[in-house]
Order: C-alpha cells, then sequence, then structure tokens
C-alpha cells in the first residue's frame, strides 16, 4: 500500500507532501508524488509574492499547475498561505496602516475566491507569533496594523471560500510547556468563544532531530483538538530522518480523533528547504528510506 491509501484508510487522514510546480516536468518526482500522496501543499506558488506581485495583479499559472495536477488525481489541496509577515512582494513590504490592512485584507479575498471550492483548507495566517519566549505576537508589518489582523484575515476568508477550512499554522508550537504553543491555543480559544472563524491549527513540525521532538507532543495535539478544532501536522521533516521519531509522530496523530492528517515538507530529500539535513521519506533518487517504512508501518497498525 502507500502513504494516502493507508492514512485514508486511518478514518479518512490525509498523507500529503509540499510540492514544487518546477518540479513537475520531474516523471522520477511525479511517479512518487502521484502514487504515495492523497494531498499537496504548493511548497511556494500560492505565497503572497507569487499571486500579487503587483499590487492587484494576480498570477496564478503556477499555482494552478498544482492544483490541477492534484485535482486530477483526487488529491486534496492545502492553500498556503494567505497572511504572512514573510515573503512579501516589495509593494506590500513598503506598505503599513490602513493601507496595508486594506491590502492584506483584498488579498485574502482575491486568491480565495479564485480557489475557492478547490482548496479543502487554507492556511489563513502563517508564523504570527514570536520566539522569544514571552508568548507576544511577532512585530510585523502586519502585526501594527493592529492585534486584530488575523482574526480581520479569517474572517475575510470565510466570507470568500465560505466552504474551506481555515487554518492557523506555525512552527515551534510542538512542546505543549512552551510560551508560544501557550499563546496560539489561547488565540483559538478566544476565537472560538468570540466566534471567529477558525477551523483547524497546523503545526509546522520542523524538527532538528529526534529529541527535538518533544514527549508531550501527543499532549498538544490532543489540547488544540479539545478546543474544537482539528489539527493537522503540515510541514513535518526531522533531521536524518530518524524512525523512532517519525514513527511517535504518525502515532501520535493517530491516537488523537481530530489529528486528520500528516503532510511532509517535500518528497526526495533533494527537494528540500534543508536538503543537506536528510530529513524527508524518500532518498534524492526516489528510493524509500527507513523512515518511509517506519511511517507506513504505523499507518498501518499503529
Ligand atoms: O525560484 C527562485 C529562483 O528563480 C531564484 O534563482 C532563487 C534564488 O534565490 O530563488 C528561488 O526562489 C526560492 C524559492 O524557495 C524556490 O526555491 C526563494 O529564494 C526561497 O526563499 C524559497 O524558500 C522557501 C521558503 O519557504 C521561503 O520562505 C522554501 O522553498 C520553502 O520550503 C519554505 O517553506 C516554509 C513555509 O512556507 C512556512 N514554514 C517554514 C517553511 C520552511 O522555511
Amino acid at each position: 500500500t502507500t502513504l494516502g491509501a493507508s492514512a485514508a484508510a486511518r478514518d479518512g487522514r490525509f498523507f500529503g507532501t509540499a510540492v514544487a510546480a518546477s518540479r513537475l516536468s520531474d516523471t522520477a518526482y511525479t511517479t512518487i508524488l502521484d502514487r504515495e500522496f492523497n494531498a499537496v501543499t504548493p511548497e511556494n506558488e500560492m505565497k503572497i509574492d507569487a499571486t500579487e506581485p503587483n499590487q492587484n495583479q494576480f498570477t496564478y499559472t503556477n499555482a494552478e499547475r498544482i492544483v490541477t495536477h492534484a485535482r486530477g488525481l483526487g488529491m486534496q489541496v492545502r492553500g498556503h498561505t494567505l497572511a504572512w509577515h514573510s515573503q512579501q512582494p516589495g509593494w506590500m513590504q513598503s506598505l503599513s496602516g490602513t493601507a496595508l490592512r486594506n491590502a492584506m485584507l483584498n488579498h485574502v479575498t482575491q486568491v480565495a475566491t479564485h480557489f475557492r471550492g478547490q482548496v479543502t483548507w487554507w492556511d489563513v495566517v502563517n508564523e504570527a507569533f514570536s520566539d522569544n519566549g514571552d508568548g507576544s505576537r511577532r512585530d510585523s508589518n502586519l502585526q501594527r496594523t493592529g492585534n486584530d489582523w488575523i482574526e480581520a484575515a479569517f474572517r475575510a476568508a470565510r466570507t470568500a471560500d465560505p466552504d474551506a477550512k481555515l487554518c492557523y499554522n506555525d512552527y515551534n508550537t510542538d512542546n505543549w510547556s512552551s510560551a508560544k504553543t501557550q499563546a496560539v491555543y489561547r488565540m483559538v480559544q478566544d476565537f472560538k468563544s468570540r466566534g471567529v472563524p477558525i477551523d483547524c491549527v497546523g503545526l509546522q513540525s520542523h524538527f532538528t532531530g529526534g529529541s527535538s521532538y518533544p514527549s508531550n507532543y501527543r499532549t498538544t495535539l490532543s489540547s488544540f483538538a479539545a478546543l474544537g478544532v482539528d489539527v493537522h501536522i503540515t510541514e513535518l521533516d526531522i533531521t536524518n530522518a530518524p524512525t523512532a521519531a517519525y514513527t511517535n509522530v504518525t502515532n501520535d496523530c493517530l491516537a488523537v480523533a481530530r489529528c486528520k492528517g500528516i503532510t511532509v515538507w517535500g518528497i526526495r530529500d533533494s527537494d528540500s528547504w534543508r536538503s543537506g539535513e536528510s530529513p524527508l521519506l524518500f532518498t534524492s533518487s526516489g528510493g524509500k528510506k527507513a523512515a518511509y517504512t517506519s511511517v507506513l508501518t504505523a499507518l498501518n497498525n499503529g
């Protein structure tokens, strides 16, 4: 069997991968993609700089290549990402205040409307919390438009694509006892209590080795789920792909009913944003690594 089929057999979970449009002409790549996965996340092609390189001029060619490829094979698509402090085109970086707030909301509305009905989950807002250990918001031009920028983005996304699941996505939110995890938890709790539309939380899960996978990861997943949102592991990669850590992450997701799936951040090690660390499930030549077998075994038996 395959990662996607085995995940689907576990209460309809997904097993996805980040996909780069530039690699869709590489048949070694698409052979694995088409065989193994039932969900995709465009790695860069739906980001703000890619979709709105000039203000109010939207370009969807590369994003659509991925969406068309995936949907043609029945795979679900995760839209990544509508609002983010990073990968902003120059025109957006130079805006502030009301002009930036309106530009951000227009971007959310335009992109979510364009792909309405084709995207299962949107990463509406990405990486809005700081790593400084006090649970504060990350300083950014978006944050300086007012603390309510995140909920404004979620409301705009809901209006534009009412049937999509709307997610908040971040990294270093794996350890339940970290201030950043707690801060994201409190935001989601607040959104749920006030009726701000949010359906899911993405834990990126870029682990720098087996030791950086926290033993309370399952508690983090189940705690978010208890707020009434789905949880997704959205960008999984682990330095040197240790089999134990990959097994544990998979079993943790399977143990939480609202952990609806896992996405790895690339297919082969050579496709990874940190290819020097061999963090993925396939070798650079497309062979299945030991971690692949660990994940598949956990999906089938865990
Ligand atoms: O495509 C251009 C190429 O034409 C140019 O010659 C080259 C020179 O720098 O750049 C290429 O674009 C690069 C792009 O990846 C495609 O390879 C960008 O510079 C580079 O910044 C970009 O990096 C991406 C990064 O996000 C940008 O923030 C990575 O591929 C992507 O894996 C990474 O993904 C992020 C998630 O979106 C959010 N979570 C963290 C994760 C890892 O950083």
